[in-house]
């Protein structure tokens, strides 16, 4: 976009709109709905995160973000508080933005925060609003969230609620805000319809200004809710599906890249999120369909879900695969409790869940260098951006602070993560660093023929 000041909204008469949870998703949708012209705060309990964005630094990493920070906090448009009372008095529209971490005790979510953010905006409520759930949750909390409002508001507000699912993606989460490729909304009155598509005006107005279209749909509750999950579950689906065929690859000799590409020029298949490696991870995917068998299970349609059980299972197997490979790359055997790597030293190259991103959410580059260490090796670990996450996780690890510093004298190098820096690299260059010229290619990014031209022994994932 341009500037804010040259913004297709600045003007227009548009709802005051409130964020809460100034997370990934709510700092994230606060800022964008800012930089589309709407007068915007961010509510969060936790002080330390509030004056920190009120200072214009942003609390995680997210390419762009910060620039848009700053430029609508100056602009006046942006503001965040720790004060109930004040959203309350000021949004039109309260979006709930709060995590649903998978509960410590089962595979269901945790709705504690999303309880804690109702009820508090609920009893400070004047005047009639919206609340709208982005949150990710399971299919029936919308009703529960509407018994909340009138247990803690006053019943003549008429307050209402609505839900409508985020679908960002760390690294472009700017853009799916800005330019989403669609918009779904759970809403029971026209009111609530007519609220929620002033609130997307501005989504809409820009897509007009770029010649491009974006689908609103309007669903009912359930609906609205299922699409979230109904999305990442097919994501991860379609993920494990590939790493399925890693595992045929490797051991019948096949190469799932090229089986990838191959299936992948259908256009009913399609080629996005066929990339075979160490499998998903992140604050989404894994939870997410975890939290969908649970629900599926209380409503009696456990069955119709049992499958994702086994999406969860071959992601998991991409790690011991990794190790397999490590081992075999390093000749040592594998037993029955996994290879015995003392005395090798490996470096780890990535830590996030996936480039461009400091998350370390159930990584699986982060879980593989666990398992390296645990099996004797002495792992080295570098990442781009996610080292300080990685180091409260797993503070056992030694951490390298370059990637030249993390292959320095190494046995073996295992690349977890599709970090460019990696990518990028001259493997000329990095093997006159390392002791032996091993590779794991466990994100299947590297360029093999160049790798084994520059005298690396290369393993990929699924790879003969
Ligand atoms: C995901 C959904 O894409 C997004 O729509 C939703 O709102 C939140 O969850 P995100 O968690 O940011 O977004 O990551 P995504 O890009 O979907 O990747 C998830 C994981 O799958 C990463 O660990 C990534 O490395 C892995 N992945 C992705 C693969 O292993 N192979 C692929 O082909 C694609």
């Amino acid at each position: 976009m341009g500037s804010a000041a040259a913004s297709p909204l600045s003007g227009a008469k548009r709802p005051r709109l409130t964020f809460l949870g100034t997370g990934y998703l709510g700092a994230t949708y606060a800022i964008c709905f800012a930089e589309m012209g709407y007068r915007v705060i961010g509510f969060d309990v936790d002080v330390d995160k509030i004056a920190r964005l009120a200072n214009g630094t942003l609390p995680f990493h997210e390419p762009g973000l910060e620039n848009l920070l700053r430029r609508n906090l100056a602009a006046g448009r942006l503001q965040f508080s720790t004060n109930l009372a004040q959203i309350a008095e000021f949004g039109d529209v309260h979006f709930i933005c709060v995590g649903t971490p998978q509960q410590a005790d089962g595979m269901g979510a945790d709705l504690s925060y999303v309880e804690a953010a109702v009820t508090g905006l609920s009893q400070n409520l004047t005047r009639k609003a919206l609340i709208v759930g982005k949150s990710t949750v399971p299919v029936g909390t919308v009703e529960w969230v509407e018994q909340l409002v009138s247990k803690n508001a006053p019943a003549d507000l008429g307050i209402e609620v609505a839900w409508s699912p985020e679908f960002l993606q760390e690294g472009f989460a700017v853009d799916d805000v800005l330019r989403p490729n669609r918009i779904v909304i759970g809403v029971k009155t026209e009111w609530a319809k007519d609220m929620l598509h002033a609130t997307h005006k501005g989504v809409l107005d820009l897509a007009a200004a770029e010649g491009r279209t974006v689908p609103l749909m309007v669903t009912d509750f359930a609906t609205a809710e299922l699409v979230k999950v109904a999305a990442n579950a097919f994501l991860a689906t379609k993920i494990s599906f590939i790493n399925a065929m890693a595992e045929v690859c490797e051991v019948a000799g096949g190469d799932v890249v090229q089986l990838a590409q191959a299936i992948g020029y259908d256009p009913r298949i399609g080629n996005r999120f066929l990339q075979a490696g160490v499998g998903f991870g992140g604050g989404c995917l894994p939870k997410d369909i975890r939290a969908f068998q649970a629900r599926a299970q209380e409503l009696g349609v456990g069955d119709a879900l049992r499958f994702l059980h086994e999406v969860d299972l071959i992601n998991l197997r991409c790690r011991p695969r990794v190790m397999r490979l490590a081992a075999e790359l390093l000749g040592r055997r594998s037993g029955p409790a996994g290879p015995d790597l003392s005395g090798t030293r490996i470096a780890v190259l990535g830590a996030t869940f996936k480039p461009n991103s400091d998350d370390v959410r159930d990584a699986p580059a982060l879980a593989v260098a666990a398992l390296l260490a645990k099996s004797g090796s002495d792992v080295r670990v570098y990442d781009p951006q996610g080292m300080e996450n990685a180091r409260m996780v797993q503070p056992k690890l030694t951490y390298a602070p370059t990637l030249n510093d993390a292959i320095r004298s190494a046995d073996l190098v295992c690349v977890l993560t599709e970090w460019a820096e990696f990518r990028e690299s001259d493997p000329y260059v990095l093997g006159t660093l390392v002791a032996s010229r091993r590779v794991v290619d466990g994100r299947n990014c590297l360029d093999s023929a160049r790798w084994m031209k520059a005298g690396w022994q290369y393993r990929g994932m699924g790879r003969s």
